[in-house]
């Protein structure tokens, strides 16, 4: 029969992955596939979600394969994925009626503007704990049916269903039988009470998405079905979903109220446990669902930051000022760490705390003395700057994090973590397990099939690596968070 594994499905916003983990989290087989990002006008980002499901099954049943190789039999998989981003489908054929709009799209910039002017962002944070951003999905839904072409009436008549990415690979991995999302998920959409861990029929009206297209809202360690036999045979059950970045904070055993966790990929998703309160932030920081389970809900602060390893493929892909991503650490290494250069990546506009969608990017304080290596290590110092803006902004709110737990592909650099940990004034942990999400995903399962016991035999499992403690001095520290907050009022232009 084999020795008992799990299956995380990772779903995210420029590859899919599948990894099999032993339930004490070791890694016995990984597959991963990148997919094209559509770009059909400036600030618009798609998916072609057939394209993400075609990587998602060839992922699964390459590491599928790789794992019964090895003897391991999988007993339940987790599933968790990029958030926010958008997919309507029909019903009948499981075809989506556009392409999925990516989390990063401002498409609906205008839309949340005039939102705002008619002062509806009061009702909405107070209700879902967001802010009025072309970030979330309830904008993004009511687009797609009002740019498709006789959509409404399709999704009057019942046949459209919306989901999240999970609600709509769940669909298609249950052949049809499930439409199902995770509060966590759900948290993410503008449409949901995080009090009463419900839909709301106010927020419906407000955004113009009708009631008979959203899936049914479940514990994270809750029933969403079993994959179909011709994707991974064995009547594999799906019990565990969780949005990536709530799942790499429960993979970073971050349970206890005040415990912290910021991934590092294409973005930066700084997230803190408050607990069974949810914390309302002074600070345009989001209140979202940490987790829930047996119908609980636990809460978390989150400081979204929609640039990070993407500023490091622009250096790449847009200047060609590196060949690979890696080799950003040494180039930043032999900079002027005070050369006064600051690159504020506002690509896609500023999140968390600005939330500014028209802004755009700015390299500022230029010297005939700066070179390539000062505009890498502006580029690192960037994704530092901004992880300490949403560092400040919650010692405002009154939680300050003690320590920072760090993953994601950023993480493996040391010089980035020295300077995210001077330029804060934080100490960072890298932990022993870096494929935090996917374990996360994982570990809900396990959780799900009673395979593993409770969130105290999780943290028992999480170890860490290295730590960096912040090494410069306060006035140093002070002087370069100073030139950065100037060069991010430079690019400021849609503030409320
Ligand atoms: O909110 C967006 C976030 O979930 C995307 O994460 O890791 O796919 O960039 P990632």
């Amino acid at each position: 029969m084999g020795k008992d594994a799990l299956l995380a499905i990772d779903q995210g916003t420029t590859s899919s992955r599948a990894i099999v983990f032993a339930p004490d989290g070791t890694v016995i087989a990984a597959a991963q596939q990148e997919f094209a990002q559509i770009y059909p006008q400036p600030g618009w980002v798609e998916h072609d979600a057939d394209v993400i499901w075609a990587t998602v099954t060839t992922t699964i049943r390459q590491a599928a394969a790789k794992a019964a190789k090895a003897g391991w039999t999988i007993r339940a998989a987790g599933l968790t994925n990029q958030r926010e981003t958008s997919i309507i489908w029909d019903r009948k054929t499981g075809r989506p009626i556009h392409n999925a709009i990516v989390w990063q799209d401002r498409r609906t910039a205008d839309r949340c503007r005039n939102m705002r002017e008619a002062g509806h962002e009061t009702l909405v944070a107070e209700k879902t704990g967001l802010v009025l951003d072309p970030y979330f999905s309830a904008t993004k839904f009511a687009w797609i049916l009002d740019a498709v072409d006789a959509a409404r009436d399709w999704a009057a008549r019942g046949e459209l269903a919306f989901g999240t990415v999970d609600s709509f690979l769940i669909w298609r991995l249950t052949g049809g039988a499930v439409h199902a999302t995770d509060a966590t998920n759900a948290s993410r959409t503008s449409l949901f009470d995080l009090k009463a861990s419900r839909w709301d029929n106010e927020l419906l009206d407000l955004f113009g998405v009708p009631a008979s297209g959203l899936p049914d809202v479940r514990d994270c360690a809750g029933d969403f079905g079993t994959i179909s036999e011709d994707i991974l045979p064995g009547g594999v059950p799906i019990l565990g979903v969780a949005g990536d970045q709530q799942a790499a904070a429960i993979g970073q055993a971050c349970f206890a109220p005040g415990e912290a966790k910021c991934t590092y990929g294409t973005g930066a998703f700084l997230l803190l446990n408050t607990g069974r309160n949810m914390a309302v932030s002074e600070n345009r920081l989001l209140s979202t669902v940490a987790y829930r389970l047996n119908g609980e809900t636990t809460f978390a602060l989150e400081g979204s930051v929609l640039s990070a390893g993407a500023t490091v493929q622009w250096l790449r892909d847009g200047l060609g000022l590196i060949g690979k991503a890696s080799e950003i650490e040494a180039l930043a290494a032999s900079a002027d760490p005070d050369s006064g250069v600051y690159l504020v990546p506002a690509f896609t506009g500023l999140g968390a705390p600005w939330w500014d969608a028209e802004a755009r990017g700015a390299l500022v304080g230029l010297t005939r003395g700066a070179g390539r290596a000062e505009i890498a290590l502006a580029a690192l110092d960037s994704t530092a700057h901004q992880t300490g803006d949403l560092l400040d902004a919650m010692a405002r709110d009154g939680v300050p994090a003690s320590r920072l737990k760090v993953d994601g592909g950023m993480a493996g650099n040391d010089r980035f973590l020295q300077r995210l940990a001077d330029l804060t004034g934080v100490a960072v942990t890298r932990p022993v397990n870096t494929e935090s999400t996917a374990w996360g995903a994982a570990f809900l399962a396990g959780l799900g099939a009673g395979m593993i016991a409770s969130l105290e035999e999780g943290a028992s499992m999480w170890k860490a690596d290295r730590s960096f403690s912040p090494e410069l001095v306060d006035e140093a520290r002070q002087a370069s968070r100073a030139g950065w907050s100037e060069a991010v009022a430079r690019v400021l232009c849609d503030q409320p």
